[in-house]
């Protein structure tokens, strides 16, 4: 089961965003794929981490993501436990 999910989650179009990150890395890596031991931590800086150690830092992502380095946090604009667009909050700022 735990192969399927993988395979499901991998093969998600990424632009669909049909499921909360969390779920989709969940099912992929466990809660401590970004929680020390499961255990959120206060000022996310953990979690953080962990989105760069897989993913690369904003720079490194380019883009976009990389107009934000320094100035943002992956988790300033991904919503991980939600179902959420990561460009719903562009306008507040822009
Ligand atoms: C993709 C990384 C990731 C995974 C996997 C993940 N979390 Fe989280 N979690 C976060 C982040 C980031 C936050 C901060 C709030 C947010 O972004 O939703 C958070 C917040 C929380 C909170 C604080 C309450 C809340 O919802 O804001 C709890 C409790 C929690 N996570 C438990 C879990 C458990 C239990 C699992 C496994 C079933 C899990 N998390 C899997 C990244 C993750
Ligand atoms: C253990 C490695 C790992 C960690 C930690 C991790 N990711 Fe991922 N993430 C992946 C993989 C693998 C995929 C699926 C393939 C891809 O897009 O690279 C993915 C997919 C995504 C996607 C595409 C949508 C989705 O849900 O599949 C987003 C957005 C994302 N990650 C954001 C984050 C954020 C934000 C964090 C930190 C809170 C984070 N990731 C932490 C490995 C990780
Ligand atoms: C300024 C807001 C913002 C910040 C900060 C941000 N993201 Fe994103 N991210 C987005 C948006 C918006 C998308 C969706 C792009 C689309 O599909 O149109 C996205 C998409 C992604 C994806 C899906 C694949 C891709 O490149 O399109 C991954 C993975 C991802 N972000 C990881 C991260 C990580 C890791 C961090 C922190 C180092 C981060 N993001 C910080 C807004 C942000
Ligand atoms: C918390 C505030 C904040 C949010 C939210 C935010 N940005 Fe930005 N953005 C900035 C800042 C600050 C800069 C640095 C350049 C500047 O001073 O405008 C920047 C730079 C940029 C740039 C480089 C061009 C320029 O205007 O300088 C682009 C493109 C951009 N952002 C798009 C986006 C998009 C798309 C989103 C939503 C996914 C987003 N931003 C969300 C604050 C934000």
């Amino acid at each position: 089961m735990k192969k399927f999910l993988m395979t499901l989650a991998l093969c998600l179009p990424l632009s669909a965003w049909a499921a909360p990150i969390a779920d989709t890395h969940t099912d992929m890596a466990g809660c401590d794929a970004c929680h020390d031991q499961g255990v959120p931590s206060e000022d996310l800086a953990y979690e953080n981490e962990t989105c760069i150690q897989c993913h690369g830092d904003l720079a490194a992502l380019g883009g976009m993501h990389a107009d934000h380095a320094g100035i943002m946090e992956c988790t300033d604009c991904h919503i991980t436990h939600e179902e959420h667009d990561a460009n719903s909050g562009c306008a507040n700022c822009h």
